[in-house]
């Protein structure tokens, strides 16, 4: 429990801050911030303390970066964990790109269930939006849904002027596929960028846009994910959408499980809010007790809120930190 009453068992590690592709809104133009690969933690440090984690009640796992499959270990990273007891289920975000060779690798690893990035369907604005080959995330999505993963989840970061008419069709291509997309708001974690606060769209006024399509219905089901989105049925085409309000939801921290492994080796409590713990020196100590106590500390430090909304100043990138 943290000092709200918080159940926290969710830990989302972040294997690398390197990408293959460059969004508009998570690296700043020109950024060269990029930790030395040394600087990233190996998969034994991973695995470790993952495994210290499980001790505390830590069931959830997912992994992510900047991208987590530019990684050349992901596979056996993602074996690793899966292998550990107490660990339920384990998780993969990523753009896609690599997954047409990766999906059956990451399914035999152990990976249950995998989101991936699209902003837009329409190639031109794919690649505006992202640097990359709208072909590639597609095959890795077809991949992807071929190779028997129990949740495949599309993510689409709402962007005012950019991608509001990609809304629907991107609706209508995970319902074909059986895959929930969910809408995310922008999160103020690249500024400086083309990409500002004036393209900022919030989940209600994605769901107004939808509503003059479809009517939308709370869903009561479970879920399909241990994250913060809200699920909506469309009635008539029975697609299912989430919403990631993390800007505009004043309960949007209310339920929220998690800690953060940045790739660097730091905890860190809350995903808009600055404080972290180094992990690196608990890490060098032979004895695991110290790693725990960080975990402990970490919980211990939770806010209660992000602070997106108290003129928060990037200090680091969503690449470093982890999405
Ligand atoms: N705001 C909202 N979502 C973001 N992501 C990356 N940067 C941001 C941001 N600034 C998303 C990615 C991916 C997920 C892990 O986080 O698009 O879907
Ligand atoms: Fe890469 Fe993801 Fe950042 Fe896009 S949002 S540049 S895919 S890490």
């Amino acid at each position: 429990m943290d000092p709200f009453g918080r159940h926290i068992d969710y830990l989302r590690i972040s294997v690398t801050d390197r990408c293959n592709e460059r969004c508009l809104y998570c690296m700043p133009k020109g950024y060269k911030g990029w930790a030395e690969r040394a600087d990233h933690l190996t998969a034994d440090e991973i695995v470790r303390v993952a495994e210290k984690s499980t001790d505390l009640g830590f069931r959830k796992f997912r992994l992510t970066g900047g991208e987590p499959l530019v990684r050349k270990d992901i596979v056996e990273i993602a074996r690793r964990l899966w292998e550990l007891p107490g660990v339920q289920t384990l998780g993969i975000s990523t753009n896609g790109v690599l997954l047409k060779d990766l999906a059956i690798p990451l399914k035999e690893a152990g990976v249950r269930s995998v989101n991936i990035s699209i902003d837009a369907l329409d190639p031109d604005l794919y690649r505006k939006l992202t640097g990359g080959r709208i072909e590639a995330a597609l095959e890795g999505i077809g991949a992807a849904a071929k190779a028997g993963f129990e949740v495949v989840k599309l993510n689409c970061v709402l962007l005012r002027g950019h991608n509001e008419d990609q809304i629907v069709p991107l609706v209508k291509f995970g319902a074909a596929l059986g895959m929930p997309v969910r809408f995310i708001e922008l999160m103020p974690l690249a500024p400086g960028g083309p990409i500002d606060e004036k393209n900022f769209l919030s989940v209600a006024d994605a769901m107004k846009l939808l509503s003059a399509h479809d009517v939308l219905e709370p869903d009561p089901g479970k879920s399909p994910g241990h994250g913060p989105a809200r699920y909506h049925r469309l009635r008539n085409s029975g697609a299912l959408v989430g919403f990631i309000g993390s800007v505009t939801c004043s309960d949007f921290c209310a339920d929220c499980n998690k800690l953060r492994l940045t790739s660097d080796g730091k905890l860190r409590p809350c995903l808009g809010r600055h404080g972290e713990i180094d992990l690196m020196p608990a890490l060098r100590s032979p004895t695991s007790a110290a790693i725990s106590a960080a975990l402990e500390e970490a919980i211990a430090n939770k806010p209660e809120k992000h602070s997106f909304d108290e003129d928060f100043e990037v200090e680091r990138p969503m690449t470093a930190i982890g999405g």
